[in-house]
């Protein structure tokens, strides 16, 4: 007899205890609806339905695939973030809900930057990985007229150019290969980065689906600050005077980075604790 889906969910749920998966009666609904097309209340209510053989051979494959510890978001070629959907694989970073506060921010910066100016300001995201960032700002702010996006990867930036055309925005955005601001061509106003920020040592000891994430976008050097030094010393060339970075950072990194910054001798740096009240972006005004 073929399988039904209450019983696919719970052998593939009892498989990925066994692997060490935390979430894995979630997880199992979740592959099971995305080789299903359907949500998961409704493999809750209909327990008996039956898979195909080729549903039961694709949902196979992809518990196969968590079992390695490979992140749902790479088998499910998706992740919502901002309240968009993004595409991601492993040529990208699957974008973090605690990364929402630093678009949050950014809304408010600009909106902040065009009262004080009267005119919007020339922004960057660096690191942009799936493009989460700059895309979400481009999406919510429609009177914004250009992002810049730079990513050293160019894999991780043919992610980001589709999630822009997937959006709408990416005629509004510009995409630009290269180290932190160095491929800018003009100054910019507004730096927003969730840079590589994790001590190299730690990466070993992390999750196993974090390790199966680009090492290029997690690896901060030796203390995890390396980053941040390297986007100092390009901020006097690269960022206009009255300039502003948000940066996003590692619980506990608030303090080194701000006192980092001041290299920068700016008018004032502050630290932003995220919901569950850990550091999680540093702010700074250049100056007047
Ligand atoms: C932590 S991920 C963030 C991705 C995305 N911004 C997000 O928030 O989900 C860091 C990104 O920075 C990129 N990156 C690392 N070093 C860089 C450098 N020197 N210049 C530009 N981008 C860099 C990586 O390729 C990666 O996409």
């Amino acid at each position: 007899m073929g399988q039904t889906v209450g019983g696919a969910v719970r052998a593939a749920q009892q498989r990925f205890q066994t692997a060490g998966v935390e979430t894995a009666g979630l997880d199992a609904q979740v592959l099971l609806g995305y080789v299903l097309g359907v949500g998961r209340a409704w493999l809750i209510a209909h327990p008996e339905a039956p898979l195909t053989p080729d549903q039961a051979q694709a949902f196979e494959r992809l518990v196969q695939r968590r079992e390695a510890r490979q992140p749902v978001a790479y088998l499910t070629g998706q992740r919502e973030f901002y309240g968009l959907v993004f595409q991601v694989d492993e040529r990208v970073l699957v974008p973090r809900p605690e990364t929402e506060l630093l678009v949050e921010r950014a809304i408010g910066l600009v909106h902040e930057w065009l009262a004080r100016y009267g005119q919007w300001p020339r922004v960057v995201d660096v690191g942009t990985g799936s493009g989460a960032i700059g895309v979400s700002l481009a999406v919510t702010v429609p009177e914004l007229p250009t992002v810049n996006l730079v990513d050293v990867s160019p894999a991780a930036l043919d992610v980001a150019r589709a999630n822009a055309e997937r959006h709408g925005v990416a005629g509004r955005l510009r995409f630009w290969i290269g180290d932190l601001l160095a491929p800018l061509p003009a100054p910019v106003n507004l730096v927003l980065a969730n840079l590589p920020y994790i001590e190299a040592d730690v990466i070993p000891t992390l999750a196993p689906e974090v390790q199966q994430e680009p090492r290029l976008a997690l690896d901060g050097g030796p203390d995890g600050l390396d980053p941040f030094r390297r986007l100092f010393t390009q901020v006097p060339t690269h960022v206009s005077p009255a300039g502003v970075l948000l940066l996003e950072i590692g619980a506990g990194q608030g303090r080194a980075v701000a006192e980092l910054a001041q290299v920068l001798r700016p008018q004032a740096v502050s630290v932003h604790p995220d919901l569950a009240g850990l550091d999680r972006l540093v702010e700074v005004y250049l100056r007047e």
